[in-house]
């Protein structure tokens, strides 16, 4: 729902009716349920022709970085969780990583304070976010080629080649897509992102003509010829580090040379009778999914209605704290060996962690405005189900919508400004919720950490619940209440992600809400417990499967605030 209000137009309304947006879609054989229908078509083309679910996710992956370029890439870096047919899982770790030139303090001035700038979209930001050096190095090619060596069937180059022929012949220029090139011709500072929508003769592509990205097809020609080492060796490589030193970024030649993708066990945890599976550090998002799952499995939920006043402000609670958790504990367990997962993952935390929640009253973390805090298309989420079982649940990022917005125009595509999600300010925690705790501080090879919580969620051992979101900090949150709806109030996956959401992450203090969903009374009665109200369009943009074993159905659901995405089967 998110979008559907009254102020969406008749015309974009029917746009998403006929791309089967807000569908949920059943099927048998596979399911891929992506952000743009065109990658979802590529990767059930592969099942057809009988690749597994990491060939899909390879190929719906690179198709993604043609047609959905705000987040779809090459450039940027993510996390995978696979659970193979006999329900064993397990994650791949592609996240950008600092460059080795790279230092805690290397976005404040003398004084001490963060330097500012324009952004791409011309607005004032601080610089960790801005330009070449926000750039990390990128994980996605590594991470995508390790999946495939481990675990995939069809050889490497038929993955591939379907995103170079999208990007050589192009593909009909989405109406968002084209909202996007408008914005950026008249707004954007950066030179790349203002040509980036436009063709020889430099008019902008119009909506519905073909976008042809032939200087991508080149990039993505290397990568299908030379795996790995098409990206972090030889000419693609040698062109990133001239592009870098032209514009002051530090990623270096052995910057490229060095990066690898990590295979890392995955966080688990257990809710009633379900087994659930997220993405370690350097991620966050599993360990605060499963800390709020366990928390509320101690709470009577027959009892408490959803979507009612007791539900929001309990599960606004448990955020508060997970949240809290979050910001004194974790970043790249790499650096920081002796992280407390265990702890924070177990039951016994969750026991103490509940104690001191007032089922009348708000906590209080502290009080200020909100700032920014969702940027919808800032990452991009999609799942992938095969017929023998096997099931992907793939969440890759440029950080931004769009990233640093630079790029080599030789390349064709864009770079990651994930610099931007370590802490920037040593010491320096803010109820505005700038984070300065030591757990992400900024060093050379370290990865920032990440909101992203690609789940996969099992019954009796086998897949049941396949779910990610795109949205910074509340993606774990969207995720949260996406297999929460679905494990203990029991709705169908594409109920569970139009129902309404919330977003609480500690600092600010206050509560987002998805409004025209919780009704104006319940808002205000959240308000007297002393809650901060912050109404807000929409939260996440949810891509799931869940599996019915017993009637041996697949049911894909698109989130309906994906203006290109769809789930496809058959
Ligand atoms: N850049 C968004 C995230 O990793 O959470």
């Amino acid at each position: 729902m998110k979008n559907t209000t009254l102020l969406v137009s008749a015309l974009f309304f029917l746009l998403l009716q006929t791309n089967d947006s807000f569908c949920q879609t059943y099927a048998r054989n596979g399911m891929v349920s992506s952000s743009s229908k065109i990658a979802s078509e590529v990767g059930i083309d592969i099942l057809k022709k009988g690749g597994n679910a990491i060939d899909a996710s390879v190929a719906t992956a690179f198709a993604l970085a043609v047609t959905h370029p705000a987040a779809g890439n090459i450039g940027g870096g993510g996390f995978l969780v696979f659970m193979d047919s006999t329900g064993t899982a397990t994650t791949i770790d592609f996240r950008e990583k600092a460059p080795l030139k790279a230092s805690p303090k290397m976005f404040l001035d003398k004084t001490g304070n963060l330097t500012q700038g324009k952004n791409l979209y011309g607005e004032e930001s601080t610089t960790n976010h801005i330009g070449a050096k926000s750039v990390g190095v990128p994980g996605t090619v590594a991470g995508l080629y390790m999946a495939h060596q481990k675990y995939g069937t069809l050889p490497w180059e038929d993955l591939v080649q379907p995103a170079i022929d999208i990007a050589e012949n192009g593909f009909p220029l989405t109406w968002s897509l084209f909202q996007a090139a408008t914005f950026f011709d008249s707004n954007s500072p950066i030179v790349f992102l203002k040509d980036y929508f436009k063709k020889d003769n430099g008019e902008l592509i119009q909506f519905g003509e073909l976008w042809k990205q032939p200087e991508l097809a080149h990039t993505l020609t290397a990568i299908r010829d030379h795996g790995h080492d098409g990206f972090y060796k030889g000419d693609v490589a040698k062109e990133i580090v001239r592009f870098m030193k032209e514009n002051e970024g530090i990623i270096s030649m052995e910057d490229l040379n060095r990066y690898t993708a990590v295979e890392r066990k995955p966080i688990k945890g257990a809710f009633k009778d379900y087994d659930i599976y997220s993405m370690p550090p350097p991620s966050s998002g599993g360990v605060a999914l499963i800390e709020m799952m366990n928390l509320m499995e101690l709470a009577v939920l027959d009892s408490i209605p959803f979507n009612s006043t007791a539900y929001v402000h309990l599960v606004a609670e448990v955020m508060r704290r997970a949240f809290a958790d979050r910001a004194e504990y974790l970043g790249d367990t790499d650096f920081n060996v002796n992280t407390p997962i265990a702890k924070l993952t177990s039951k016994e935390f969750a026991k103490k962690r509940f104690e001191n929640i007032d089922m009348s009253r708000a906590s209080v973390s502290d009080s200020t405005k909100f700032g920014q805090l969702y940027d919808g298309s800032s990452t991009t989420h999609f799942s992938v189900a095969d017929a023998s079982g096997n099931a992907v649940s793939l969440t890759y990022t440029l950080e931004h919508s769009y990233g640093s917005g630079m790029g080599s125009t030789k390349l064709g595509f864009i770079f990651n400004n994930e610099m931007g999600d370590f802490n920037p300010k040593p010491g320096y925690t803010t109820t505005s919720g700038l984070i300065g705790t030591d757990p992400n501080l900024i060093q050379p090879e370290k990865r920032m950490l990440s909101s992203m919580t690609p789940t996969i969620v099992a019954k009796d051992g086998k897949p049941f619940l396949i779910v990610g979101s795109p949205g910074g900090r509340t993606i774990i949150n969207t995720v949260f209440q996406t297999v929460l709806n679905v494990l203990a109030y029991n709705m169908p996956v594409d109920k569970a992600i139009e129902a309404m959401k919330i977003h609480h992450q500690w600092f600010p203090d206050g509560i987002l809400y998805e409004k025209g969903l919780l009704s104006p009374d319940t808002a205000k009665a959240l308000e007297k417990m002393g809650h901060m109200m912050v109404p807000i369009d929409g939260l996440g943009e949810l891509m799931g499967i869940q599996i019915d074993a017993d009637n041996k159905i697949m049911i894909g659901a698109s989130d309906s605030s994906s203006p290109d995405g769809a789930a496809i089967g058959y």
